[in-house]
Parts: C-alpha cells; sequence; structure tokens
C-alpha cells in the first residue's frame, strides 16, 4: 500500500520543505495534481515545478493532469522527470496513443476516470497501455471535498478486469482519502491512496501515512 500526498494541499510558499516532510514521513511518491482552468475550473503547476521539485526530493513525481490538452502538455511533465503521467479519459482524443507515448521514454503511463464516466468496453480495451489507473473519488478540481462511493466499485471492476485480462498495472484512489474511507479503498483493491487535505493538516505527517496506509 502506498501513499501519495497531492501537494494541492501542501503550503506552495514552501513546496520543498513539505515534499521534505512528507518524504521523512514515509510517503511513498508525490502526488502532482495539473489543472489547465478549462478541463477543471482550477489552475496549479507548470513543469518548471516538477523539475525543480525533482532536484531536491528524491519521491517519484505522480503527475495527474486535469486538461484538455493532455497531448500538449504531458511531453513538456516527461522532460521535467515525472515519474508518472496520468490523464482523463473524459477527454476527446486518441488515449491508446498518447498512453504509448508516454511509456516510450520511459515514463509511466496512466488513465484517470471521473466518479461520474462508466467503466465501458473501449476504456478496458485501454487498459494494456497503462502502468497505472486513477480512480477519481471526487469530482476534480479541489481538494477536502467528500468521497463519492461510486469509487469502491469501480475499484473492484478494474482489479477483477486485470485478473482475467492478465494485466499488471497499479490502481490508485483520489479524493475524500481519510481514516475512514482509506481503509474501505483499500479493501476494494486500491494500491496507491491519493492524499490531500487529511495529510496536510494534520500536525503529525508520519502518524497520518501510517494510519493511512493501515
Ligand atoms: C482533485 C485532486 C486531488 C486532491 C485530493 O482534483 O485530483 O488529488 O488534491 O485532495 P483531498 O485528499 O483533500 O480530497
Ligand atoms: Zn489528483
Amino acid at each position: 500500500m502506498a501513499i501519495a500526498p497531492s501537494i494541492l494541499s501542501a503550503d506552495a510558499g514552501r513546496l520543498s520543505e513539505e515534499c521534505a516532510a512528507v518524504a521523512a514521513a514515509g510517503a511513498d511518491l508525490l502526488h502532482v495534481d495539473i489543472m489547465d482552468g478549462h478541463f477543471v475550473p482550477n489552475l496549479t503547476f507548470g513543469p518548471h515545478v516538477v523539475k525543480s521539485l525533482g532536484r531536491d526530493c528524491e519521491l517519484l513525481q505522480d503527475c495527474h493532469l486535469m486538461v484538455t490538452a493532455p497531448q500538449d502538455y504531458a511531453p513538456a511533465f516527461m522532460k521535467a522527470g515525472a515519474g508518472c503521467v496520468s490523464f482523463h479519459y473524459e477527454v476527446d482524443l486518441d488515449h491508446g496513443a498518447l498512453l504509448r507515448q508516454i511509456r516510450e521514454v520511459g515514463t509511466r503511463s496512466g488513465l484517470a476516470v471521473n466518479p461520474s464516466t462508466p467503466l465501458d468496453d473501449r476504456l478496458r480495451r485501454l487498459l494494456p497501455e497503462c502502468d497505472l489507473f486513477l480512480v477519481m473519488s471526487v469530482h476534480p478540481g479541489f481538494s477536502g471535498q467528500r468521497f463519492d462511493e461510486r469509487a469502491l466499485a469501480k475499484l473492484e471492476t478494474l482489479a477483477r478486469w486485470r485478473e482475467t485480462d492478465g494485466l499488471d498495472f497499479v490502481l490508485e484512489v483520489d479524493g475524500g482519502i481519510d481514516a475512514e474511507t482509506a481503509p474501505r479503498a483499500r479493501a476494494a483493491g486500491a494500491q496507491i491512496l491519493v492524499s490531500g487535505s487529511t495529510l496536510f493538516r494534520s500536525d503529525d505527517y508520519a502518524a497520518t501515512v501510517s494510519v493511512l496506509r493501515g
């Protein structure tokens, strides 16, 4: 079970100290939410932030692109040193081509799905191209929202498809993770738990990482 602090909830003026603190607290990767003010009504980080964080912090950066044109921005994040680049199934493009392009340079590829988007056969056919699958348990855009229960059934379905289809992508869940929802997400098959507000609002990052990890 891996814990991925979402730096959207970190103190942005002390970003590199915050990353060092969560690394010291036992976090496994950094979840970096990239928003373009178009796919979601919020703005966050550009590739230069990923590049700068990578100089000081050894944690793999899991870049979650909530952008309308991921094909235009993914290469810059790969070049900046992202360990994983995920983009949304809801975006209209050739998903398979972009997943392959991400993998070609040795970056892990990921696909994300919103709470209201059903898992369909077209999505299932993309899974062999994914190193990671990100199930959103809040509507993307902001931290601090309530966990959407529909994520649990999706995690179970994806874990089942992975088994029957002989695949090995990692299952990640993002949004509303706290001491009550973390064990339920784990039981449904999540292997990476993203945590924004629960972790960064806590006084003791190490204790919170260990509670979420279970
Ligand atoms: C929402 C982001 C999440 C968010 C999670 O669009 O993708 O990563 O930061 O924050 P919490 O854990 O507070 O729901
Ligand atoms: Zn995210």
